[in-house]
């Protein structure tokens, strides 16, 4: 694989990671009947999760196809999750709490599946601000420490939807499914018998 084509690929990818957004604009200006607030709640939690997901799955995909370059793509993903989960919280915050923060802290300490996500994104931040090439530097052996906070929030997230969920837990389970197989693969090759 080229570095051009590696260049290619990283564009497409940032494009697609901002289609839901795309998406969520055409749906909310075209004047479908939809609740907006539950709507974008909705649209970017999903989001935050499937880009969570994805940065996971680089890994085993690298491992399993022997693609080293789809490492280039896993800083990316991580960063768009955060991008999502900063505008899922705002829409919290700002639409459905009207940035009422006595309302917010008292929401994060009653409501479980709210307490869960709020940990969550608070455990984000860190990654996220040390996600340059300069602070990988800087950290050195505790950067790759730092980041394994990624598999708690991973968990946190299908957690917080889980909980979240009332009547049919399909979606969430699937996620939780997911999140199932990737540290499933990622226990097995730490921890499979090696034959001589
Ligand atoms: C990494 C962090 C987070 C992830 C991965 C996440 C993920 C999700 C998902 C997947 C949904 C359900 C989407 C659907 O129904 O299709 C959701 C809904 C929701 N989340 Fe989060 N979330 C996170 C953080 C937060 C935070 C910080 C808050 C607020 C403090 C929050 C508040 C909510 C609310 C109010 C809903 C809608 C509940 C409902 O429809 O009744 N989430 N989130």
């Amino acid at each position: 694989m080229t570095k051009h084509t590696v260049t290619y690929i990283k564009i497409t990818l940032f494009l697609a990671c901002l289609l839901p957004l795309a998406r969520a604009a055409y749906i909310l200006l075209g004047g479908m009947a939809v609740n907006p607030i539950e709507f974008i709640t909705r649209s970017t939690g999903t989001w935050t999760l499937v880009m969570l997901l994805a940065g996971l799955a680089i890994t085993p995909l690298r491992r399993l196809s022997g693609a080293n370059w789809l490492i280039k793509l896993r800083r990316m993903l991580g960063l768009f999750a955060f991008f999502y989960a900063c505008l899922h919280f705002t829409t919290y915050i700002w639409l459905d709490q009207f940035f009422d923060l006595t309302a917010v802290l008292r929401d994060i300490a009653k409501r479980p599946f709210i307490t869960i996500g709020f940990a969550a994104f608070v455990l984000l931040i860190p990654l996220a601000a040390t996600s340059t090439d300069a602070m990988l530097r800087r950290l050195k052996r505790n950067w790759g420490r730092l980041h394994r906070l990624v598999y708690p929030i991973a968990a946190l997230g299908v957690l917080h939807y889980l909980w979240l969920v009332k009547r049919d837990l399909t979606q969430p389970l699937l996620y939780a499914a997911v999140l199932a197989v990737l540290f499933g693969l990622r226990l097995w090759w730490r921890y499979r018998p090696r034959s001589a």
